[in-house]
């Protein structure tokens, strides 16, 4: 059988945080598997990192729906050993509770939540196994201060952290590494065109988030960034 590739697996490559995570993981020659659903994306994505598309492959796919993850997972799990997973890809309504549809709901809930446990019930197996894995939840300042417009969310991002927290301690002796991030405004897709018009300059760049990220991830030794908070200069907005 064919050794498998030793891979960063990173949701939500197409955009924003994602799409600058896969370009410093590539760009370092680390082989990145980038999931979104928008397939023109990953390809301009692909193209643009020029010698080092190599390192990079990508699947279309909705992690809001668990079939759609099973799938990849299979696919993923013939070919690759997912040393780190990045569960990044995430939504947001910027509505009131009381404005929220169920729709909406759910969809925040399985996209922010539910997919990265999946994600990592999948995953981690192998990373024991192998006793190398590293696990990378983009969460959020929401985990840390109270914003209005933003309760399903909140409840998604700090659902995952305490998931994580408890995943980090009963893993301890198994060489598994759980990094929390909590970005502050960053200036992407995620927010209303309206809101990056008017705050943008006070925002951070994905680059510059995604090379913090990268660093973390490099620490050697028997260490481990547990939380990584990173907000402007000037603070939130
Ligand atoms: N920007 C900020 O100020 C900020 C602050 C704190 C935390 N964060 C977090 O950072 C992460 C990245 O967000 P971003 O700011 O970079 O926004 P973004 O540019 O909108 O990126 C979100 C990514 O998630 C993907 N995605 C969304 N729903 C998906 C689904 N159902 N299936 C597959 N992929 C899906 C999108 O790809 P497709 O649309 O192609 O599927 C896109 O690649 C999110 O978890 C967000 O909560 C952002």
């Amino acid at each position: 059988m064919e050794e498998k590739i030793n891979s960063v697996l990173i949701t939500g490559a197409s955009s924003g945080i994602g799409k600058a995570l896969v370009e410093v993981f590539a760009n370092n020659a680390y082989h990145v598997i980038g999931i979104s659903r928008r397939e023109k994306n990953l390809i301009d994505l692909k193209k643009s990192l020029g010698e080092n598309e190599k390192y990079f492959d990508y699947l279309v796919a909705d992690i809001s729906e668990r079939n759609q993850i099973e799938e990849i997972c299979d696919n993923i799990s013939s070919k690759y050993f997912v040393h780190c997973l990045i569960n990044n890809a995430g939504i947001s309504s910027f509505k009131s509770a009381i404005d929220d549809t169920i729709d909406e709901i759910e969809k925040i809930i399985k996209t922010n939540l539910f997919a990265p446990i999946y994600l990592i019930k999948k995953f981690l197996p192998e990373m024991i196994l192998k006793k190398d894995g590293t696990i990378i939840n983009i969460l959020s300042v929401v985990n840390k201060k109270i914003f209005t417009n933003s309760s399903i969310y909140s409840a998604s991002k700090t659902g995952l952290e305490s998931f994580s927290k408890v995943l980090r301690e009963e893993h301890r002796n198994d060489n598994i590494k759980i990094i929390n991030v909590f970005p502050g405004a960053t200036a992407t897709e995620i927010w209303p065109s309206k809101a990056l018009e008017k705050y943008s300059s006070k925002m951070m760049d994905s680059k510059s988030v995604a090379n913090i990220i990268f660093q973390a991830f490099e620490q050697k030794g028997n260490l481990s960034v547990e939380e990584l908070v990173i907000r402007p200069i000037t603070g939130d907005l």
